[in-house]
């Protein structure tokens, strides 16, 4: 009934077949890989890192959890409030001989996170982390890991972004990005109520899943300059025109809502996030430590941490085949249009959210008239 697998360098029972009461997804593998190397690279900078705690509070089989405890060493808490889960978690940390570092516990999230503080906490739930936020909010000291496989909402393809969330998304071609922001602000308003922030050290969409990584700190000060890095996006669907702007230029009325560039009414996303999702110090770092271990699926995480090193901090991008079809030209290559927007003297990257779009500070008219002369 259970196979014996390895992820990492660590051994994990799992049940052969997948249920909900014992889960086991190995397609999560490249998540927990970058995770490893990304707590990795957290802790390295913590004065005494024997005493850090870290919660895997939604664990199924505890792959998460038990790859902490024996691949960085810290001291973990492993909950799911599943019976068979729970019991599949002690296996797992005995098949390990983690004894000493891990703790398995059979309780609701919710009352575990309310109980104990601890200094990182891990989210990893089905769908929707909001259930969860409030009380992780709560208990969370150091690090946020946070999971969300609800992406149709979050991105606007669905109805329950605004219920979810209290934010709007918009479904453009940048839905990827936008969901990733909108949960990003959704958990700034959580955490802010318990004075605390987030700085995103590493956030990124791959597959049906998004993965935030989040430094969390605290203060009443620190709480108040986060709300500032929250805003709206207008989006105009008639000529693709497109900026961000923050929840203050909106509060003061000091953005209207028709195009710039064509005259037609704009739609506004958010609230979201449209600060830096990621530090690229500390991707570079997780590329380096992913680089340096025994990893399953090193080569897609190292692809993915890449990308978001390099990628530029504007919160949304231009998906390239759109732009060419609209003007009815052929696709020249994306490195050719990133060239071209450079020697015009735009900033301008790819991006891990879409292979085929392109991040850069020109407007859409300026990008359009650049690729004419492609
Ligand atoms: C997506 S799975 C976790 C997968 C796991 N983190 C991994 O990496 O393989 C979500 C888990 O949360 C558990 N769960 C759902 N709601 C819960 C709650 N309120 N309290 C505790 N556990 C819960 C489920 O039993 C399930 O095992
Ligand atoms: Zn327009």
């Amino acid at each position: 009934m259970f196979l014996e697998i390895k992820e990492g360098t660590t051994k994990i029972l799992v049940p052969q077949e997948l249920t909900k009461s014992m889960f086991y997804n190995p397609r999560m593998e490249l998540c927990r890989d970058i995770d490893i190397a990304a707590v990795a690279t957290f802790v390295s900078s913590l004065p005494n890192r024997s005493h850090v705690t870290y919660a895997d509070t939604l664990a199924g089989s505890g792959v998460r959890g038990i790859r902490v405890a024996n691949e960085v060493g810290l001291q973990v808490s492993i909950n799911d409030r599943s019976t068979p889960a729970y019991e599949l978690i002690k296996r797992n940390i005995a098949l390990n001989g983690l004894e000493e570092r891990a703790v398995a516990y059979n309780e609701n999230t919710n009352v575990l996170l309310l109980q104990t503080r601890y200094d990182l906490v891990d989210i990893d739930p089905f769908g929707s982390p909001v259930p969860f936020l409030d009380a992780a909010c709560k208990s969370v000291k150091k690090l946020l890991l946070i999971t969300a496989t609800d992406t149709a909402p979050l991105c606007g393809a669905h109805t329950g972004g605004v219920r979810n969330y209290a934010a709007r998304p918009l479904n453009t071609e940048y839905h990827a990005e936008m969901g990733t922001r909108i949960l990003l602000g959704a958990i700034t308003r959580e955490l802010c109520r318990y004075d605390k922030a987030i700085l995103p050290l590493l956030s990124y969409a791959s597959a049906h899943f998004i993965r935030l990584i989040a430094r969390v700190e605290r203060g009443a000060k620190t709480a108040d300059d986060s709300m500032q890095r929250l805003g709206f996006i207008a989006h105009c669907f008639s000529c693709g025109h497109r900026f961000a702007f923050s929840c203050s230029d909106m509060l003061e009325m000091r953005v209207g809502n028709i195009c710039e560039l064509c005259g037609r009414k704009m739609r506004i996303a958010g609230p979201l996030y449209i600060s830096a999702i990621k530090e690229k110090a500390f991707c570079e770092h997780v590329h380096e430590e992913l680089g340096k271990r025994e990893l399953g699926k090193k080569k897609e995480a190292m692809k993915i941490v890449h990308n978001c090193i390099h990628e530029l901090d504007i919160p949304f991008y231009y998906e390239h085949h759109a732009l060419c079809k609209a003007l009815k030209v052929p696709p020249p290559s994306i490195l050719s249009l990133l060239d071209a927007l450079h020697s015009n003297g735009f900033s301008a990257s790819r991006t891990h959210f879409l292979d085929t779009a392109v991040k850069t500070d020109a407007r859409i008219d300026e990008i359009k008239a650049i690729l004419k002369e492609l």
